[in-house]
């Protein structure tokens, strides 16, 4: 017996509309002498995408493992849907929280399916061993659990590659096979480290895209990025961490227009439309590379 079913409109995990799937209350994390988050609160509601931005070293990576259990933060408390978390990562899994890496960790000897089976192991009765080793039961639970597995490959657009081994794939695919393998344990509250990092434009809207359906799923979402437009077209609300500190929190319009922000991360007050004059650079990149293709025909690198 598994907990497994095949098709679904709203995750399992969804929460209740408007209910706080995530509340983070004082958090502090202290290595020796170096406070890297300092007396954070920061609530993610059901329905929402919370974006969380900062300058490199802020603390923000050092934020999410106080969130998923790899760190017990020195002071302060983290809830999901009202319970206290466990203060071990896999307990936090299965709670509902899954989360994807700034460093990509994914089994590259192992196929892109058998990735996100293995991510499935907080979600079955039988367990990682039992899937590693074959044991009793395994058979039962592998259809149902392998049709879910190919059913969120699909979802992010890799059920084609099902087979391949996970360290053949591109970069932003290895990103988007770690989305579908976290998204495998059947979250209510998804946390992305810099998930559009190294991708190209195109990959970086899609990704946007996928964020969007995965919020439409029932999932809430809480997103590290350095990429504005990204961060700005996607998020309800965003918070900026500054040396450990959150600074401002606000929607969109309210974090581009702080002064402190623009001082110590943004640099320059964005335009209506964020990120317009890297569009309009890359939209002409493009245009004198279709220039050039047209009159030289085959590639330049083809061999
Ligand atoms: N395990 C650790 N031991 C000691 N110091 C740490 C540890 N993890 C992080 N730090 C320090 O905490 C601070 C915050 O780092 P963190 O990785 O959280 O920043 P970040 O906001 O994610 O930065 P980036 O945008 O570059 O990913 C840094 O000074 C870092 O060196
Ligand atoms: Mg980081």
């Amino acid at each position: 017996m598994t907990t497994d079913t095949t098709t679904r409109d709203t995750a399992p995990g969804a929460a209740v509309p408007g209910e706080a799937v995530l509340d983070a209350r004082g958090v502090t994390m202290r290595f020796g002498g170096l406070t890297a988050v300092r007396n954070v609160d920061l609530t993610v509601n059901a329905g929402e995408i919370v974006g969380l931005i900062g300058p490199n070293g802020a603390g923000k990576t050092t934020f999410f493992n106080c969130l998923t259990g790899l760190y017990i933060p020195t002071e302060g408390e983290v809830r999901y849907k009202g319970a206290v978390l466990p203060p071990k990562s896999f307990k936090v899994t299965a709670a509902g929280i899954a989360r994807t890496f700034q460093n990509i960790r994914l089994f590259a000897n192992m196929t892109v399916l058998e990735n996100v089976l293995v991510g499935r192991h907080t979600r079955t009765k039988e367990g990682l061993w039992s899937a590693l080793l074959r044991g009793p039961g395994f058979h039962r639970a592998e259809a149902a659990s392998r049709a879910r597995a190919m059913e969120l490959l699909e979802f992010v657009g890799l059920a084609g590659k099902a087979e391949h081994l996970a360290r053949n794939l591109p970069y932003g695919e290895q990103r988007k096979l770690e989305i579908a393998r976290a998204l495998a344990s059947e979250p209510g509250l998804l946390l992305l480290d810099e998930p559009t990092a190294g991708m190209n434009p195109q990959e970086t809207r899609a990704t946007e895209e996928l964020v969007f359906a995965i919020r439409d799923m029932g999932i809430a979402v809480l997103v590290i990025e350095h990429d504005m437009r990204f961060i700005f077209n996607l998020c309800d609300r965003v918070a900026v961490l500054v040396q450990g500190e959150k600074l401002v929190e606000g929607d969109s319009a309210t974090v581009q227009g702080d002064e402190r922000v623009v001082a110590a991360y943004l640099g320059e007050p964005f335009e209506n439309d964020p990120g317009a004059a890297e569009v309009a650079e890359v939209e002409a990149a493009e245009a004198q590379a279709d220039t050039v293709t047209d009159a030289v025909p085959g590639k330049e690198n083809d061999r």
